[in-house]
């Protein structure tokens, strides 16, 4: 495809890599509209830049003699110091990982705490799987409720901190990657810690937009995902209290993870080793560490634009004929909206974005059932009839939403061009033919 150089306005951060491609929208070519952002973000050119000029040193961690195994070592352990800085962590406290992704991290942290089915984990409704899969697979799971707006409050936490057994782990998301939404974090923190409950936090959509200080806030583990804050080389970060890592098995077993190994024996290395078994995706770490200096450097400047962002979906989605908007629509939120439109399936309204106006949005549940369920106000038998429909492959009959979604180098413009192709799509301009009921 022919790029089109110029068209977009990246002025609020390094440009991102490919922020200029064009694609095919009917006869001609235009710049793509990429606003899907809470789903996956391109590099910048400072990611880039600092994979290109580490390449050449890239070697093995920690196991070889030669110069290169020097500088790439050197270049791994500064990236957990440029992590923990990222994220206010205090080194003598809390140590940094990368598993791939919030996923993996999620996963690995469920695993470690060392949870058995007698133990509580206290979360809520507005969660990503990734968030509710691994505690339910070790621990009870006992789930803060959402109001009719799709929001919950302190009191709400509170309340679920103070019921009997009271929960080991407290593990929540930053900010729903549905609505945008921003729990009051320092608030639910503050309530754990007062209770001796661990305070565990899903990153993957707050880190990418808000500076998050580990320390003032009292969070014992932060995991969030280096693809969705422009380093999309397969690594993520977690940060730990070093004490919740020191002893027991690591998640992943293997080399690099022991000190000596005989027959029937393991001498387990220390953390953060222990937890980093196999060959680590060193240009991946690399990345993510440019990234994370590079929000750093930041800092609240891209919250500015990120607010107009916000304000603009507000007011051109609310000037699209028959269009609903889920949860919450005021206060704090990150520019991410989620809606249906009357007379429109979900798929539909993203195919035709996609293939009429070289819009990229995402439609579908957004691996966030449990809040979908409760934002659609389903019942206990259409929920049923639901996982029954997925169950027999019947896509097109899933329910599902709409959602659009900015990061802070996404152009003011392209939220006045996805304004002006709702509006045309709803108008009843041309239908192309599309399968229905895609994304989950
Ligand atoms: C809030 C939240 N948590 C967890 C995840 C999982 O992230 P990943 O797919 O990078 O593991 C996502 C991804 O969309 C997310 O939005």
């Amino acid at each position: 495809m022919t790029p089109l150089v110029g068209t977009g306005d990246l002025s609020q951060r390094d440009a991102l890599v490919g922020g200029d491609v064009s694609v095919p929208v009917g006869g001609e070519h235009r710049r793509y509209v990429d606003l899907d952002a809470a789903a996956t973000t391109s590099a910048t050119a400072g990611v880039v830049r600092a994979v290109q000029e580490f390449l050449p040193w890239y070697s093995s961690v920690h196991r070889g003699a030669g110069a290169k195994s020097q500088v790439t070592s050197a270049r791994y352990e500064q990236a957990r110091e440029s992590l923990l800085r990222f994220v206010g962590a205090d080194p003598t406290t809390h140590l940094a990982l990368f598993p791939k992704n919030t996923t993996e991290g999620l996963n690995l942290i469920a695993y470690r705490l060392g949870l058995t089915r007698d133990d509580v984990v206290l979360t809520t409704a507005i969660e990503h799987h990734a968030n509710l899969l691994p505690w339910r697979r070790h621990a009870q799971v006992r789930i803060v409720d959402v109001d009719r707006s799709g929001t919950y409050d302190v009191d709400a936490v509170v309340a679920a901190l103070d019921q009997r057994p009271t929960p080991r782990v407290l593990a929540v998301s930053g900010a729903s990657n549905v609505t945008g939404w921003l729990p009051d974090l320092a608030g639910i923190a503050a309530a754990a810690r007062d209770r001796g409950v661990l305070v565990v936090v899903d990153g993957a959509q707050l880190v990418p937009h808000r500076p998050v200080d580990v320390a003032a806030l009292g969070i014992d583990v932060l995991v969030w995902s280096g693809h969705k804050m422009f380093a999309p080389f397969g690594a993520g970060g977690l940060v730990a209290d070093r004490r919740l890592l020191a002893d027991g098995e690591p998640f992943l077993v293997g080399g690099g993870a022991v000190k000596a190994v005989s027959d029937d024996e393991v001498v387990w290395a220390d953390t953060p080793d222990r937890d980093d078994a196999g060959t680590p995706n060193v240009v991946g770490v690399v990345a993510l560490a440019a990234a994370a200096e590079e929000l750093l450097a930041a800092g609240e400047r891209n919250r500015v634009h990120e607010d107009l962002l916000v304000q603009a979906l507000d007011d051109e989605l609310g000037t699209v004929p028959g269009l609903r908007r889920l949860g919450p629509t005021s206060g704090d939120r990150l520019p991410v909206a989620a809606f249906v439109i009357d007379g429109m399936p979900h798929a539909e309204v993203a195919h035709r974005l996609a293939r009429e106006h070289g819009i990229g949005v995402r439609s579908g549940c957004f691996c966030a059932h449990p809040y979908l369920s409760r934002l659609f106000g389903l019942t206990a038998g259409e929920v049923q009839q639901f996982h029954d429909d997925a169950r027999a492959d019947r896509t097109d009959r899933l329910p599902g939403a709409v959602r659009v979604s900015c990061s802070s180098a996404t152009p003011l413009a392209d939220v006045a061009t996805l304004g002006e192709a709702l509006r045309a799509l709803t108008a009843g301009a041309t239908r192309p033919v599309v399968t229905a009921g895609q994304g989950r």
